[in-house]
């Protein structure tokens, strides 16, 4: 599945793998491995892994959302040059990538809760210990299936706040159009703010006023969207609706030991304030 609608935004330029705790990787550890990432959207945590001394050809990843995968291309290109390549746009269920190969890590940061159900998490598990060779290590963060409910109604009541708060401010005064860079569109001419000021007491000056509430009121809305709270309650909505799928730690430790991995380390991270709770998880493939 695509990344949650605001995802990429909600994200931007934010990375992961530089915060995880010791107990479940330590960036040491990663440098002299190979590694392949599952879902890197963006490809922030790549780029961070580069940027810190792990070699582009001990980078690999494969990632489904093909907006994701061109800001992910794009942004590599610079930093990988020819190793890009090993960054593919497939999906984990694409039968032309088998689970195969001889990596010491595989990596999934906010993946398996996009996988859509139970079966996808076992089959993406199925496919990390494919992947890994003997001594190879599974690791990641998801999402597990506990919504704290005093904690919800807590987050609703911040973003009605907020929410209260930007619809009040008022919208600015129209003289703020010498100021602003705005264009507007009076029959086939586009004008800029500057000219639009002097024909506001013409027939123009009641449609450009119109647009220009019309275009403060959808910003309001944006940084109503935008909020962390607001993210976080569409994150609990797509819990509940079963667009993300949360999986409690110790199911997951179940899957990956049917899978086959043999050692199972899992680690419930305290938000101070989400609903929702992450947690780590470090799985590893011995003889
Ligand atoms: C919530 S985002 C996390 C992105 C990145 N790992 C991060 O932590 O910022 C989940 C990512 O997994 C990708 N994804 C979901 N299902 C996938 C699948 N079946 N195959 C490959 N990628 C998938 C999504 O496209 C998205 O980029």
């Amino acid at each position: 599945m695509d990344s949650l609608p605001g995802y990429l935004q909600a994200t931007h330029g934010r990375t992961y793998i530089d915060k995880y705790p010791r107990t479940i990787i330590d960036i040491d550890e990663l440098r002299n491995g190979v590694l392949l990432e599952f879902g890197p959207g963006a490809g922030n945590d790549l780029l961070w892994l580069c940027q810190h001394g792990m070699a582009p050809d001990r980078l690999f990843s494969l990632e489904a959302d093909r907006a994701a995968y061109a800001i992910q291309s794009f942004v590599l290109r610079e930093q990988l040059r020819g190793f890009a390549l090993f960054h593919l746009p497939f999906d984990l269920s694409d039968s032309r990538f088998p689970p195969e190969g001889g990596f010491d890590f595989v990596y999934a940061n906010n993946v398996l809760h996009c996988l859509g159900n139970a079966a996808g998490i076992y089959a993406a598990t199925t496919r990390a210990f494919g992947h890994l060779k003997t001594g190879g290590v599974f690791f990641g963060r998801t999402l597990s299936d506990k919504i704290d409910s005093e904690r919800l109604a807590a987050t609703i009541t911040r973003q009605e706040e907020i929410t209260r708060k930007i619809l009040a401010e008022p919208i600015p005064e129209v003289s703020h159009f010498e100021t602003c860079e705005m264009s507007f569109q009076v029959g086939s001419d586009t004008i800029n703010s500057q000219t639009a000021i002097h024909r506001l007491d013409t027939a123009d000056g009641k449609k450009i006023l119109s647009e220009y509430r019309g275009r403060v009121k959808r910003k309001k809305q944006e940084r109503i969207c935008g909020t962390r709270e607001a993210f976080v309650l569409s994150t609990v909505n797509a819990l509940k609706d079963g667009r993300l799928m949360g999986v409690k730690p110790e199911k997951l430790e179940q899957i990956a030991r049917s899978v086959g991995f043999s050692e199972t380390h899992v680690e419930v991270r305290k938000h101070p304030w989400k609903p929702t709770e992450d947690f780590y998880f470090r799985f590893e493939k011995s003889d």
